[in-house]
């Protein structure tokens, strides 16, 4: 995948592949631990990265720099059901001592190139509100806020907004 317009020349973008499981693994759980991207609280255990390998509607990129992983994103099923099949939702995790190194942005800009070039007509985002990082990335990638869902779901003893944003491919 090209790495056109990357910020750094060692950085470069790929279809992620099962030996990129045990970095994804580690890059999630930092924004677990950092509880700004998912209402999960529990560490992630490398088993269910591995199978999300097995997944043909699950679809993973990474991102390394100079062959070092720095970053990951990936497009999931919005929903089960023929209707839906054309929608996906994306996902974008880059490693703590790489964030704001414009690495997010390439890799959405990959993702959305992955979308187009499989048929898809739309992305949808779920951010929890206090994800002002998140909320300004899909801002600069043109993605609309559809609304917000008010306190939705437990994320230890809090329960967060949630704005839920979507782009037309
Ligand atoms: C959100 C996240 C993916 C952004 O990736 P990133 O590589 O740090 O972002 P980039 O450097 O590509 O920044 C692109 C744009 O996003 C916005 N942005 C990113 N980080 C920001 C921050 N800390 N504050 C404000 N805006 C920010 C800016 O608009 C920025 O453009 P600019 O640099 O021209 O101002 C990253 O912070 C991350 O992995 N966070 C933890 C996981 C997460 O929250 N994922 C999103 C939900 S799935």
């Amino acid at each position: 995948m090209a790495s056109a317009g990357a910020p750094n020349p060692g950085l470069e973008i790929r279809v992620a592949v099962p030996v990129d499981a045990p970095a994804i693994w580690r890059i999630y759980n930092q924004g677990i631990e950092d509880r700004l991207a998912t209402f999960a609280t529990q560490m992630c255990p490398p088993a269910e990265v591995e199978g999300w390998f097995r997944n043909p509607r699950l679809r993973v990129l990474i991102a390394e720099n100079f062959r070092q992983p720095v970053g990951w994103a990936s497009l999931s099923p919005y929903r089960d059901g023929g209707a839906f099949s054309s929608i996906a939702e994306m996902s974008i995790y880059i490693d703590r001592a790489w964030r704001r190194h414009a690495v997010g942005q390439l890799l959405a800009g990959a993702l959305i190139a992955e979308a187009r070039a499989r048929g898809l007509h739309k992305l949808v985002g779920y951010l929890l509100e206090h994800n002002i990082s998140s909320r300004k990335l899909v801002e600069k990638l043109g993605f609309r806020e559809v609304g917000v869902h008010l306190r939705h779901g437990a994320l230890g003893a809090a329960s967060p907004n949630v704005v839920v944003v979507e782009k037309l491919l």
